[in-house]
């Protein structure tokens, strides 16, 4: 693994899964890894789970790693080639990233999407910058379109939960729910979840959401799709709830009837399904008080192993990259 942006950068999903376990049963294991190593987190956006399970999966193979808050405190940085930056831009990512290049062995970054031209969101051009111009191995932390630490950790969630010793499913059902928000969000969490549930292809995988809220097929196909949550939910295993804004017409709202969210009268449809979702979420909108806080909640579980998603990661990136 040289670069960590999306499942195309992992050949073996079930290996990758493994490995974030053995860290779970022995986190210290490869300690001496990371030894004067140091990995430099650059966040455009706020986050939480993100921010704190890369800086310990950084610490437990002995990495240093560094925090910049470079969309609040750092020099705004233009990322088209040829730019008049004659505006508010003040630093190129040409200029920037061969220094972070030689600051760091690793290099993290969370890029959001404006969510106002899908194609240049669509085009990932600020962290595929960022791989052309700082030279050292770069991880998503989220990007325009993507969320690969968040999918691995769910597919290590779901491992986890289906090898327990009273789970006998052979090949779950697996769903991707669609909730309502207040806010336009960016598809990256649901477009990555179904990109790595496909590529994973040990589920019977089915999306639901409201009409004109299709994703992109590029990650979807492969899928069933239907309009209707309660057909979709029917002896589901795994039920993943998440908002996203309209792709089509992008980044909108055009829907916020609140019985897409998800209530106990919903999960009794299930078999008995194993609740997700990545977190923040917001209570009482996307997801009922009694799902968050009932017995079929696993978001705390799935949260907690975001650090082994990252320790793996970042172990195969120091392994492959010496
Ligand atoms: N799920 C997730 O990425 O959380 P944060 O935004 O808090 O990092």
């Amino acid at each position: 693994m040289k670069h960590f942006i999306s499942v195309d950068d992992t050949n073996n999903i079930d290996a990758l899964v493994q490995k974030a376990l053995a860290y779970k049963a022995n986190p210290f294991a490869d300690k001496a890894l990371g030894i004067n190593k140091r990995i430099g987190c650059l966040f455009l956006n706020p986050s939480m789970r993100t921010r704190l399970s890369t800086q310990i999966a950084a610490q437990n193979l002995g990495m240093e790693s560094i925090i910049f808050n470079v969309g609040s405190e750092g020099w705004a940085l233009e990322f088209e080639e040829e730019a008049i930056m004659s505006g508010t831009t003040v630093e190129h990512v040409k200029d920037a990233a061969p220094i972070f290049g030689k600051y760091f062995d690793i290099l993290a970054i969370r890029t959001f999407p404006s969510l106002k031209n899908r194609e240049d969101d669509y085009s990932e051009l600020y962290i595929k910058q960022f791989i052309k111009y700082a030279g050292i191995p770069v991880v998503s932390l989220e990007s325009s379109t993507l969320h690969p630490l968040q999918s691995l950790t769910d597919i290590i969630t779901i491992s986890e939960e289906l090898g327990k010793a009273n789970i006998t499913i052979q090949r779950p059902k697996i769903v991707l729910s669609w909730a309502p928000h207040v806010k336009p969000l960016p598809q990256c969490v649901a477009n990555s979840f179904s990109q790595w549930i496909n590529a994973w292809g040990k589920a019977d995988f089915v999306i639901t959401h409201p009409e004109d809220y299709e994703l992109s097929e590029v990650f979807t196909k492969g899928a069933t799709i239907t309009h209707n949550q309660d057909e979709a939910l029917k002896d589901a295993d795994f039920v993943y709830v998440k908002n996203w804004s309209t792709f089509n017409d992008y980044g909108k709202i055009y829907e916020s009837d609140p019985k897409w969210m998800l209530t106990n009268k919903k999960l009794a449809l299930t078999n008995n399904a194993k609740i997700m979702h990545c977190l923040p979420v917001r209570r009482n909108v996307e997801l009922s008080d009694e799902i968050l806080d009932g017995p079929n909640s696993i978001v705390t579980q799935e949260a907690s192993n975001r650090v082994w998603a990252a320790q793996a990661v970042l172990s195969e990136i120091l392994k492959n990259n010496g």
